[in-house]
């Protein structure tokens, strides 16, 4: 496991026995604002967002979020499953807190600090959960429907099991009815089991480096 500088500064993990990164090299912030912020949490109009994640990681997205959901002052809970917690000593070197501002800074160290499995509370307008587990095995334990899905596995040629019509189906379940699923993936496989699991599917031009990425609406259920 290296950390690695990507094309705006900010550090991503690539995995060499993968050969993948958890972010583009184009710009791991660049990416997250891009697909997750801008395409998923900003576009989705509830006032009060519940936020699912597949794939916590370093931990990138969870902090854009509270960033804005604090500009915003937009009460978010945010709920991100991860099945290979990273370690501190790899956590305590990435530079996303110290590029963002002091205050992110704060926020970052504040959610990897955060209990596994347990929500907490981070800022006055962001809470978060944890789960650590396989989302391939996961049951859900929390009772809410989600408004936003950020889907960011490793991607479909290096982790097919991810993106079958099976998770799609199990993510489709855990969402409200006209909920936004966003991934940076623009595959047409995906793109089509995505679909088969009852989501309304658009291609939007992608984050620097990537042609497109894909966005998805889920449909009610009787439609
Ligand atoms: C592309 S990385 C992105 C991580 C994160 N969103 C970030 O910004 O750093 C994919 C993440 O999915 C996690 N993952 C892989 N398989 C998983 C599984 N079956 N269940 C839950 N998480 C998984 C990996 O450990 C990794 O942290």
């Amino acid at each position: 496991m290296n950390i690695i500088n990507t094309a705006d500064g900010s550090h991503t993990i690539f995995l060499p026995a993968m050969n993948e990164q958890y972010h583009s090299v184009n710009g791991a912030i660049t990416e997250s604002e891009y697909v997750y912020i801008d395409k998923g949490y900003r576009f989705c109009n509830v006032s009060h967002p519940i936020v699912f994640e597949v794939g916590f990681g370093t931990g990138l997205n969870c902090l854009l979020t509270a960033v804005e959901a604090g500009k915003m002052q937009r009460k978010t809970r945010y709920i991100s499953i991860e099945r290979f917690p990273l370690s501190s000593e790899i956590i305590g070197q990435l530079n996303y807190g110290r590029l963002i501002s002091a205050e992110a800074d704060k926020i970052f160290e504040k959610i990897h600090t955060a209990r596994w499995n347990t929500e907490i509370q981070i800022s006055p307008f962001f809470s978060l959960l944890k789960i650590e587990a396989d989302l391939l095995q996961f049951q859900p334990v929390f009772a809410e429907k989600c408004d936003v899905i950020y889907f960011d596995a490793f991607g479909p040629d290096k982790q097919p099991e991810m993106w079958t019509p099976a998770v799609f189906s199990k993510i489709s379940g855990l969402i409200s009815d006209g909920g936004i699923f966003v991934t940076y993936s623009a595959k047409g496989e995906v793109r089509r089991n995505l679909t088969t699991s009852g989501f309304v599917m658009e291609r939007l031009p992608g984050p620097p480096g990537k042609f497109q990425m894909l966005r998805g609406i889920k449909q009610m259920a009787n439609i």
